[in-house]
């Protein structure tokens, strides 16, 4: 199964694929997370990719692409995955679309979760993410049992350097421009499914699964 997840940031994309990705065994690949996960270890790539990531931009198409493609060539892509994050632009679509079909291959579904951006400003500052494992939670849609500390690994909770409300509105306006047209790229491919994501965690994740199934 190889899926991409639309939306917005701050949409669920997300908390949904890591769902999915336990349901059917495939690995969860957010190119946020590794760029995250790179700054974080004070890679060269991190260093590039920071600088564009704390003004809410995206990072270049070249860096973004090297990054993926590497991960795709790792064995436990072998039986798909779910893509959160990426593509974000035409150029990376059509980069994906290029590099399955060399192998015969193409994608199953991409999922637009879909919520308004008036929706996002308030999830984005309850959000609490977990430094160690990348957990999602939020302190009042999706809270933890002890305040501050990860369910999923006992690690501690911290706030996104992108979750401020000026960098929130920057980030929604970069997807509008960029990142919204692939709802139409994936419509014209036929594999296009739309979800409510403004309805509670669980009740999203059912309305994929009804699709996946
Ligand atoms: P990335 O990390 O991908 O950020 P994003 O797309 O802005 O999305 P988010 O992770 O903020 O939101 P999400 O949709 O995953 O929502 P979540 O599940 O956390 O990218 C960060 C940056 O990296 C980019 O700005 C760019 O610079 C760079 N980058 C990454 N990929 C790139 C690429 N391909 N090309 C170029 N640059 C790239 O949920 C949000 C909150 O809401 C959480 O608190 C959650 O608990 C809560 N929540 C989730 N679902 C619900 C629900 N149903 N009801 C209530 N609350 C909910
Ligand atoms: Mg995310």
């Amino acid at each position: 199964m190889k899926i991409v997840m639309l939306g917005a940031p701050g949409a669920g994309k997300g908390t949904q694929a890591k769902k999915i990705a336990a349901e059917y065994n495939i690995p969860h690949i957010s190119t946020g997370d590794i760029f995250r996960a790179n700054i974080k270890n004070g890679t060269e790539l991190g260093k590039r990719a920071k600088a564009y990531m704390d003004e809410g931009k995206l990072v270049p198409d070249s860096l973004t692409l090297e990054l993926i493609m590497d991960r795709f060539a790792e064995p436990d892509c072998a039986s798909g995955y779910v893509l959160d994050g990426f593509p974000r632009t035409i150029a990376q679509a059509e980069a994906l679309a290029k590099s399955l079909a060399d192998k015969g291959d193409k994608l199953d579904f991409a999922i637009d979760v879909d919520v308004p951006d008036e929706k996002i400003v308030t999830r984005m500052s309850g959000r609490r993410a977990c430094a160690a494992c990348g957990g999602t939670f939020h302190i009042k849609y999706n809270p933890t049992k002890v305040e501050g500390i990860c369910d999923l690994c006992g690690g501690e909770l911290m706030i996104r350097d992108d979750d401020k409300p000026e960098t929130v509105q920057k980030r929604l306006s970069v997807y509008h421009e960029q990142t919204q047209p692939l709802i139409d790229f994936y419509n014209n491919a036929g594999i296009l499914m739309t979800v409510d994501g403004t309805q509670d965690v669980d009740v999203v994740f059912n309305s994929i699964m009804q699709i996946l199934k």
